[in-house]
């Protein structure tokens, strides 16, 4: 029974209220988040525990292999509301060594329905097919698919209408690739980060003037 987690609730709630009186009366006045968050389902990267944030500071989004992809209707309402709503200035995706999901995609074992959430990641490899196929070490080749997988993220997100319709107004927004290490719990940061149109591949690029919305 998961009771005890309600009991470690009521610590916490204690000991934040004895900390800080007003720390729950100011989180009632709303967010104003400066990141959104992207990153792993899995149990060993909690968000906001790795970078010792408060509730408040992140706006998270989390599913198997941090994936955002175009025709996920979770992932992209929650970067619209970052963005448009927020006003988050920075997206971290966070994403980490060894994640299953990555190897899952790797594999040719039959894992159901993940197999379509993965389907992606397998595109990818494919994408990076000469590169991943040259390394002979599995762990490392595993390693770098987490690696290219956080680069596409960066690239997906920052090709979306979204972030481009924010940029064309003017907004500053930038859209940052980490990779956590679960082994000594620090994070790399991949130093792809996109903050322009101009860095993403002419193909993706729209005209944000165009917006159909905006002629009516
Ligand atoms: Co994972």
């Amino acid at each position: 029974m998961p009771d005890h987690l309600l009991q470690r609730n009521r610590e916490w709630a204690a000991h934040a209220a004895e900390t800080d009186p007003e720390f729950f009366e100011s989180l009632t006045e709303g967010q104003s988040p400066r990141f959104l968050w992207v990153s792993c389902s899995d149990s060993r990267v909690p968000a906001n525990v790795i970078v010792k944030c408060h509730p408040g500071d992140l706006f998270v989004h989390r599913n198997i292999a941090n994936r955002v992809d175009h025709e996920d209707l979770n992932g992209l309402s929650v970067l619209q509301y970052a963005v448009e709503a927020l006003n988050v200035p920075h997206i971290i995706i966070c994403g980490h060594y060894q994640c299953g999901g990555i190897k899952a995609a790797m594999e040719h074992t039959d894992h159901g329905l993940l197999d379509n959430w993965l389907r992606p990641v397998k595109h990818l490899y494919h994408r990076h097919s000469d590169e991943l196929d040259a390394i002979d070490d599995e762990k490392a080749r595993w390693d770098r698919l987490c690696e290219l997988n956080v680069i596409d993220q960066v690239q997906g997100v920052a090709s979306t209408t979204v972030v481009q319709q924010a940029w064309h107004r003017g907004r500053d927004l930038a859209i940052h690739g980490w990779i956590y290490q679960l082994s000594d719990g620090l994070i790399r940061n991949l130093d792809v980060t996109i903050d322009s149109a101009e860095q993403i591949p002419p193909i993706y690029r729209i005209d944000a003037s165009t917006n159909a919305s905006t002629h009516g």
